[in-house]
Formats: structure tokens, sequence, C-alpha cells
């Protein structure tokens, strides 16, 4: 039910009930709705920004094995088996020193897929869009109300309109700044967080990617990333201080520092060019438990940050949705409630391994301002274990590629 190419729905169209009202229409926002329709659950999704805003955000670009069969099994895999590069490994270097992890022959055969998150939200919106689905774009101040009764139910403010949807239950999709994990009572959960004192200054450009694979490079300058969308479309990234601008980088500034973050082989091949986008991301390490609170669940950012690095965010939101989609579905189809007061507990097992693996490679590749000589010694000792253990390279690899469901 799409009134318009921007996605936004008139006001005398909104539904006064749906049976789940999801909040956030990114990623976990889009793909629950997807499953559960496919499922026969009927859904709403409101998302507070424009439909060419959200498809305008820059930001994941590797999908686990997990993620790319749930994709699949929401009936939007076609573009991405098209377009997405499929990477059997991955390179580590630290200084000089370089190190390629066979995920694939570390892990029976699994890899990671390169597909933009943009990519995916596109192919999304198109599935929701050619189903009917229901995406209320540009909806203000949501409210979220009586939580913990059998009727929960919503109020916003859309066109200017005060609105109202009841529902059974209300999904929390709505990212890391979104209303809905605000909307628990303070004493109801219990929040874990470390914020790292750097960030990271990204970079988009139409040129050629400096290598097949994507190369994690730590360097004493701090930490870099070459990855890519395409084989003529690369993603750059540099260690940035907290209070950098990306208004204070030009592209040749840019292209410099990266240059001397990578080791002199890689430096020497890299193509550059003009930028596309240039943004910064802080990185964060952060939990809320538990994920649900009376008919309020939470999944994706809403819930859980982890620090880019190893690729975790959009794959843990993808999994909470799977969790989360049983367990609907299954109240809708069978009356059974188990797999819905299991939701938390199962995604939370999940969520605390990628945190530990995304804490694990931001410590190990990053330069730390306080971390002296024994935390430098640290680092190396981690790289020599990892570059001299196939035990290790194979937990990397089993991480890396996405612990099962
Ligand atoms: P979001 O994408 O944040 O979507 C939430 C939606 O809710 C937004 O559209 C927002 O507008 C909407 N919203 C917010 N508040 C409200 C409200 N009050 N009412 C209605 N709607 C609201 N992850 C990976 O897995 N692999 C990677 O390679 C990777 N790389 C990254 C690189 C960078 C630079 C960054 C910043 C992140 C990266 N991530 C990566 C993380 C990934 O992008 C996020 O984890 C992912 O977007 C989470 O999806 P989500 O749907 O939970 O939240
Ligand atoms: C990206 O391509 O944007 C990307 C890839 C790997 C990461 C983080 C971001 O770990």
């Amino acid at each position: 039910m799409i009134a318009d190419p921007s996605g936004s729905l008139a006001a005398d169209a909104v539904p006064a009930r749906t049976q789940v009202l999801i909040i956030g229409g990114g990623p976990a926002g889009l793909l629950l709705s997807q499953l559960l329709h496919r499922a026969g659950v009927d859904n709403v999704v409101l998302e507070r920004r424009s439909r060419a805003y959200v498809l305008s955000r820059i930001r994941a670009g590797v999908l686990e094995q997990g993620t790319v069969d749930l994709l699949r099994q929401a009936g939007v895999g076609a573009r991405m088996d098209r377009k997405g590069l499929l990477h059997g490994g991955v390179e580590i270097s630290f200084r000089e020193r370089r190190l390629r992890i066979d995920l694939a022959g570390l892990t029976g055969g699994r890899s990671v897929m390169v597909y933009g998150q943009t990519e995916v939200t596109a192919d999304l919106y198109a599935a929701r869009d050619a189903m009917g689905g229901t995406i209320l774009h540009e909806v203000e101040d949501v409210a979220l109300h009586d939580l913990e009764s059998a009727s929960p139910f919503a109020t916003f403010t859309l066109g200017g309109e005060t609105q109202r949807i009841n529902c059974d239950f209300i999904a929390g999709c709505d990212g890391f700044h979104g209303v809905s994990r605000r909307s628990i009572p303070e004493d109801r959960l219990k929040l874990f967080e470390l914020v790292y004192p750097f960030g990271w200054l990204g970079i988009l450009a139409d040129v050629p990617p400096v290598s097949d694979e994507l190369i994690y490079a730590s360097h004493e300058k701090g930490f870099a990333l070459c990855s890519m969308r395409s084989p003529t479309r690369s993603r750059y990234y540099i260690q940035c201080p907290l209070d950098e601008e990306p208004g204070n980088w030009s592209d040749d500034r840019f292209w410099e520092a990266l240059a001397a973050h990578l080791p002199a082989d890689v430096a020497a091949r890299l193509v550059t060019g003009p930028s596309i986008e240039k943004s910064i991301a802080p990185l964060r390490s952060f939990v809320a438990e538990p994920m649900r609170h009376g008919r309020l669940f939470l999944a994706g950012d809403a819930a859980h940050i982890v620090p880019p690095t190893g690729a975790k965010g959009l794959n843990l939101a993808a999994s909470d949705v799977h969790y989360l989609s049983q367990g609907l579905i299954a109240h809708y189809a069978a009356g059974d409630d188990l797999a819905l007061e299991r939701y938390s507990d199962r995604a939370l097992a999940r969520v605390w391994k990628a945190e530990r693996f995304s804490w694990w490679m931001t410590s190990t590749l990053h330069s730390f301002p306080d971390a002296g000589e024994f935390g430098a010694r640290m680092q190396q000792a981690e790289f020599d274990y990892l570059a001299t253990s196939r035990t290790a390279q194979a937990a990397f690899a089993e991480n890396y590629v996405g612990l099962p469901y």
C-alpha cells in the first residue's frame, strides 16, 4: 500500500489496527516485515525518514552466509545473487606483515557476500512494494503505549495529523537512536557499553578496489580497511580522532593518509579518484538486556551496537529478525509462544559472541592512545598467534563467516 514514488502514504490511509507494528524501516524492520507478510502475518512499518534518505545511507558491505540464506528465504536474493561478490578469503596485515585467512577452506566451504546495505534495503523496498506492504514514511513523534498489556498501541504524527495504530505486538527495529528502547522503563533494562576513543572516516569512490579481497590493515598510524561494493567501486576507511570532521578531508588528503596506513606494496597499487561520499562513524560496543519488554521486542541496532571492524551489525540485525519472525509466526500459525518467550535469550546468546569478536578485532587492529608499550606488544602477539596457528585462523574464520543461528 504505497501511495507515491517517495514511499509516503496519505494520512487517511493509515490502518486502525495491525497484528505486528514495526518501528523503523531500516534493514531489520523491512526484513521482518517481508518475512511476516510471506507467512500471512499482517504488519505495518513506521519510518521516520523519507525512502530516499534511508536509501542514501552508506553503511554495511559484508553479508554472512546466514544473512544471505535468510534474504533468499525472504524472496529478495535474486539481485544479490547476480551482483554480490562471493569472498572465500580475507586479508589481515600488521605493519608490513600479511596474512590471508582462507575462510572457505577453514569453514568447510562457507564464505561471505560483499553486497551493500543500500542494495539490500532497495531490494527489500522493491519486494514490500510488490506484495503491497504498508510502509509509512516521515512519521514523527512515535510514542509506544500499554506495552505490558495484551493490546499495545502506537501514536504518531503523519502529515500534521495525529494517528493511532492498535496491534498485538510491537517490533522495535528503529536503530540505536530510536524510540523503542527508550520506551522501556530504565529499571527493566541493563545496559552494557564501551565507547572507543576513535572513529572511522569512510570514503566511497568509483575506482577499482586495490585487491580482490578485503584488507584489514593495522599500522602504527592507525587502522585502515580496504573494502568494495563492485569491481569498479571501492569503499575505504581509516581510523580517525572522534572530533574529526569529514569537511576537513579533501579527497587528496584522504588518499594520502590511506596510502600511509597500508603495507607499501598495497599502497603502490592504490587507484585514487573523486569521492562519491565521505562520512565519519564513531565506534561503540553496546548491548541492552533483555531484548523484550511485555509485547515490545527489540531487534538490530535498537538493542545492540558493534564496532564495524567485524562486519557484524547488519548480520546481527538479520539473525535477530530470524528468531523474532519464527516466534511471531509460531504464535499466529499454531498459538505456540515458546519461541517468543525464548527470543531474547536466543538472540542475546548470538549477540554477545559477535560483540566479543568485533571487540577483539577492534582491540587488536587499532591504535589506542593510552595502550603503551605493553598494549602494543599484546597486539603484536595476537597477530603472531593468528599468523602461525591454523586453529586460531579457523576460529577467526568461523566467526567472520558468521556463527550458526
Ligand atoms: P538502522 O539501519 O539504524 O535502521 C533503523 C531505522 O529506524 C532507520 O531507518 C531510522 O530512520 C528509523 N527510526 C529511527 N528512529 C525512529 C523513530 N523514532 N520512529 C520511526 N523510525 C525511526 N554491519 C555489517 O553487518 N557489516 C558491515 O560491513 C557493516 N559496516 C558498517 C560500516 C559503517 C560505517 C557503519 C556505520 C555501520 C556498519 N554496519 C555493518 C552496521 C549496520 O549498518 C547496522 O548494524 C544496521 O544498519 C542495523 O540495521 P537496523 O535496521 O537495526 O538499524
Ligand atoms: C564495508 O564495506 O563498508 C565494510 C566492510 C567490512 C567491515 C566494515 C565495513 O568490517
